[in-house]
């Protein structure tokens, strides 16, 4: 079998690469559903469908295990399609499927502490002693999840989000990063501004930033700890594959890489953030 990534379009990049480099011998095949990016500002209805679009395509295309490489898929789709969709998809299908979403990882690495933890009382709502600023779509912030679920588990850690709707049409057109910097450490200060001072920590919780992760770091003060959703994503697939040996992540270390979108190179940003010329096939 393989292991899918879908995003919506080439953001998703940044967690295959860090699989590759994680399960080096793995099937790890990749789709973007280019032809309808950006997520960001959809209605939840049309993400939700969408996304449940991907996983059949990435399911029909031989994965068993489907990561969402997408923080807005996971935030407005995962919890519906497994509530929904995915039961009756995995009984008809007749083998072990399932989709994993990247903002439980991501959670548990902002936090430090596993996702299920054993339920205790909460202490008195401590003054946030830590800030950590999220930068994510429209969609994303809209949900609130990262405020939600880190509020339900660390009532020390203050969530503030920011959302930056130009970042990943312009990523996806391969814009200049002359273009890109000035717009990103817009962002960083309507952020500091909003808080008060600049956050301890910061997500990049659209993983299409990960790919100009740099110009954050340029734009994020020195000493601010930029937690890698990547790397997050790729420690815990790791546990779940050892936990659920009916998954085989392949051994062929095959790659495909599909579009919904124009099949055919990338654009310079994306092919100079993958380190090599990169083709994607017609979905
Ligand atoms: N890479 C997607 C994410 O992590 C971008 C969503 C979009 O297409 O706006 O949220």
């Amino acid at each position: 079998m393989a292991i899918g990534v879908f995003d919506s379009g080439v953001g998703g990049l940044s967690v295959h690469r860090a699989l590759v480099q994680r399960f080096p011998s793995a099937d790890l095949i990749y789709l973007a559903d280019q032809a309808h990016a950006p997520y960001g500002g959809l209605p939840g209805e049309r993400v939700v469908e969408l996304t449940q679009m991907g996983c059949e395509r990435l399911f029909e295309a031989g994965a068993d295990l489907v990561v969402l490489g997408c923080n807005t898929a996971s935030a407005i789709a995962l919890r519906r399609l497994q509530q929904t969709w995915l039961p009756g998809f995995q009984r008809a299908r007749g083998r072990p499927s399932n989709v994993l979403g990247i903002i439980v990882p991501t959670i548990e690495a902002a936090t430090g502490l596993p996702w299920v933890v054993e339920p205790e009382p909460l202490p008195e709502k401590a003054e946030a002693l830590e800030v950590l600023g999220i930068f994510a779509t429209q969609g994303t912030v809209n949900s609130r999840v990262y405020e939600i679920e880190i509020d339900k588990r660390r009532g020390d850690l203050a969530v503030f989000s920011e959302s930056c709707p130009q970042l990943v049409p312009l990523i996806e057109d391969g814009a200049d990063r002359r273009v890109l910097a000035p717009i990103v450490a817009g962002h960083v200060e309507a952020l500091t501004r909003r808080i008060g001072r600049t956050p301890d920590r910061a997500v990049l919780g659209c993983t299409h930033y990960e790919i100009i992760a740099d110009l954050f770091a340029a734009a994020l003060s020195l000493g601010v700890e930029l937690i890698h959703q990547p790397r997050a994503t790729a420690d815990s697939l790791e546990r779940y594959l050892h936990a659920h040996p009916e998954y085989d992540p392949g051994s062929s270390g095959e790659r495909k890489f599909l579009t919904t979108g124009a099949p055919g190179p990338q654009n310079s940003i994306v092919e100079a953030f993958w380190g090599a010329p990169l083709r994607f096939e017609a979905a």
